[in-house]
């Protein structure tokens, strides 16, 4: 198992998020977590990548307890974390982000890790002396990912990457990340627009109120009667 969370309990001041949440993954899979709005989703990921504290239970990366560490020292075990609202450097180039995203690497390998995102993403190439602001929606999720595979994770945590895209960006979205997966990376989705993602995931989860209450492969909680009910729409 590349990561683990054992009764995990966080929020936010006193108010607790996360009740005992339990899930993990393993090595080289795509796992989705999929949940109403306001389930817990997005604090979890928070919790996994060290920007908020815990205040019970155990997150193990690697078999190590990272639950106390900061957040770029989780970059630097190999977690790396693409918030929702994506982050970037508005202001800054294309390339000027993704060089960033390496500020954990070695500077040798910046130029073949920005070969790799180029060849996943052509698009942030042919745009790369461009404003990351005056991106699409689209081109600024892969210029998110992108970033966050310049720091060479093990395992990418993703937040919502498909909310506000257009279908054609989703499936070119959702594609890359398989690919990301082919390469070795172990990706953590989590998605309120549950079946696409169901659709990549080798496993899932379903969070309710900060727990994890149903869980299977990608394929039997597609089919599921209460899922389809309840998050698919269906
Ligand atoms: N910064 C915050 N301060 C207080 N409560 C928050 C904060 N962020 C989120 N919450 C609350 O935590 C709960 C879970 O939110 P969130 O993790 O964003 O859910 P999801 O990502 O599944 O939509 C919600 O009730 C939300 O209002
Ligand atoms: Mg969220």
């Amino acid at each position: 198992m590349i990561l683990e969370l054992h009764d995990v309990c966080a929020g936010y001041r006193k108010l607790e998020i996360l009740h005992n949440l339990t899930m993990h993954i393993e090595a080289g899979e795509i796992v989705s977590v999929i949940g109403a709005n306001g389930a817990g989703k997005t604090t979890a990921l928070r919790a996994i990548a060290g920007l908020i504290s815990t205040s019970s239970g155990r997150i193990l990366f690697e078999g190590k307890e990272i639950g106390r560490e900061r957040p770029d020292q989780i970059v630097r075990d190999g977690l790396v974390h693409v918030a929702q609202d994506r982050a970037l450097f508005g202001g800054l180039q294309v390339i000027e982000n993704l060089v960033m995203g390496a500020y954990t690497q070695p500077k040798t390998s910046v130029s073949e890790s920005l070969n790799q995102v180029f060849e996943l993403f052509p698009i942030l190439k042919d745009r790369r002396t461009q404003r990351a602001d005056t991106m699409s929606g689209g081109q600024q999720q892969m210029l998110a990912i992108g970033r966050a595979l310049m720091a060479r994770p093990k395992c990418l945590t993703l937040d919502e990457p498909s909310i506000g895209l257009a279908p054609n960006l989703v499936a070119q979205v959702l594609a890359a990340i398989t690919k990301i997966r082919d390469t070795g990376v172990t990706v953590l989705i989590v998605e309120q627009n549950a079946s696409q993602a169901l659709a990549i995931s080798d496993r899932a989860y379903v969070m309710e109120s900060g727990s994890i209450v149903m869980e299977g492969s990608g394929q039997e909680l597609a089919d599921s009667p209460e899922v389809r009910k309840a998050y698919l729409g269906m």
